[in-house]
């Protein structure tokens, strides 16, 4: 980052003595910190009880967050909260060399050959699901869309064995570690609190049950392509096979940043898609087109569907899952002339910094066209759209994500007909992941149209 003359960040006004700006952050992040950028642009100060945080805002000012290292912006110190979730010794509880050792296990787990098979699965997960819906009725969106990412992540990251224990204790389990997320838990993730016992439980079932999956698959020498096989053949670059504690801390990693952030995206998706009827015709001819030929969903076919990317990324872009990524600063930051000193936070706001009318044109409008040639807005710059990270960081599930979401709304909107009323909902800032408020419902009946899908 270069130096120029130093000086502090600028600080946004409107903080209190001992709280600073905690109240409206916790009412509003997106509105606060928005303000904070078009008061002072790339670099703005504020305060979260004792804590100073600094939000850097636009690409240029990503780049150099994305960029530092992480000796100086640190994740780790930031992400403690999963330690009793993932475990000990794994992901943000491992030296960072241990960490991207552990990650890099799962890429052969998300190559292209394993898409192939994924869209398959999620084709099927989704089919099974919209059959359970019979031919009309009312679903809270948010809701289903969490159950069926559980079932997908279940049968394409864990295997058919998690698969078909999910709606018998797994998805229990899995449920009491997702409540173990929660504010106190961010500050003291080790306090007694119920939630936290609850969580240590669900931990150590969950992690028995992969266990017993494991040792039967030893003993069967049957090999499944998934993640927990492709963990249990991985070895460390010192030669050590992984015990199978890490190897479920691993797959707890996964399952922990992409189902639930999936789940969200997801339900934003068709929440806005539903108020968008001319854009949802586009995305049912674009099917029939694509799906004229050879009548069944795939990687190839799903790859294809560009109306409905579009439309995902228009949803990442305007509600993006994870509204804030933050790092410890372990190093005195200098970025245009400004100073950030260790131990302040350092901010990125994917929410804040979609909306920015330089990058978007008319940022608040639902316009997944701005992604298609010549616009093409995203592609001005490498990080002007950051749903997904960047840099060392940057999500690794992303197109599994993708993928994952064209294949959920092509089945929901080849099989039904869809209403929501009024208008998208605002969010629900009160969680990790950012949802839209609950309850949302939405009514369905199916359509009489013959299907694009064998
Ligand atoms: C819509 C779905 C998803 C969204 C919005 C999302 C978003 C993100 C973001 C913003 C980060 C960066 C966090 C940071 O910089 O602090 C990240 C990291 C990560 N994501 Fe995702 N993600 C999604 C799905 C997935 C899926 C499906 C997987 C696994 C198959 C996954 C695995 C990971 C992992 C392991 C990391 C940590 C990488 C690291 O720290 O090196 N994500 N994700």
């Amino acid at each position: 980052m270069a130096l120029q003359t130093e000086q502090a960040v600028p600080e946004l006004a409107g903080g209190w003595p001992l709280i600073g700006h905690l109240r409206d952050f916790l009412q509003d992040p997106v509105s606060m910190l928005g303000r904070g950028w078009r008061e002072h642009g790339e670099l703005v100060r504020f305060r979260l009880g004792p804590r100073d945080c600094v939000l850097f805002t636009g690409p240029e000012a990503h780049d150099a967050y994305f960029r530092a290292p992480e000796d100086q912006l640190d994740a780790k110190a930031v992400y403690q909260f999963t330690v009793p979730i993932f475990g000990r010794g794994v992901a943000y509880d491992a030296a960072p060399e241990i960490m991207d050792q552990q990650l890099g296990f799962l890429y052969p787990a998300l190559r292209e050959s394993a898409m192939r098979r994924f869209a398959r699965l999620m084709f099927e997960e989704a089919s099974l699901f919209a059959n359970g819906l019979g031919d009309a009725g009312t679903i809270d969106l948010p809701q289903a869309m969490n159950k069926l990412t559980v079932r997908i992540a279940s049968r394409c990251l864990l295997g058919r064995e998690v698969r078909d224990q999910v709606d018998t204790g797994f998805a229990e389990a899995y449920h009491d570690l997702q409540k173990g997320i929660n504010t106190l838990g961010f500050f003291f993730p080790r306090l007694p609190t119920p939630a936290h016992r609850r969580r240590d439980r669900a931990r150590r079932r969950v992690v028995a049950l992969f266990s017993r999956i494991m040792t039967e698959r030893r003993r069967s020498g049957a090999r499944p392509d998934d993640f927990m096989q492709t963990l249990m053949a991985a070895r460390y670059k010192d030669g050590r096979a992984l015990t199978d504690d890490e190897i479920s801390g691993i797959i707890l990693t996964a399952l922990f940043a992409g189902q639930h952030t999936s789940a969200v995206l997801a339900t934003w998706t068709g929440l806005e898609l539903l108020r968008a009827p001319s854009y949802l015709d586009l995305i049912r001819n674009e099917m029939r087109e694509v799906y004229r030929e050879t009548e069944a969903m795939s990687l190839t076919g799903l790859k294809q569907q560009l109306a409905l990317e579009y439309a995902v990324r228009e949803n990442e872009r305007l509600h993006p899952p994870l509204i804030l990524l933050i790092r410890k600063v372990l190093r005195t930051v200098e970025y245009t002339g400004h100073t950030i000193p260790a131990g302040a936070l350092a901010m990125v706001s994917p929410a804040v910094s979609h909306r920015l009318p330089e990058v978007f044109a008319d940022p608040e409008r639902f316009v997944p066209e701005r992604f298609a040639p010549p616009a093409s807005e995203d592609k001005q710059h490498d990080y002007a759209l950051i749903g997904f990270g960047g840099g060392k960081h940057r999500c690794m599930g992303k197109h599994f994500a993708y993928l994952q979401l064209k294949a959920i709304w092509s089945v929901l909107l080849d099989r039904f007909d869809f209403r929501a009323d009024g208008a998208v909902p605002a969010p629900d800032y009160g969680s990790w992941v950012t949802g839209p408020e609950t309850p949302c419902r939405i009514r369905y009946k199916r359509r009489t149209k013959a299907s694009v899908f064998r």
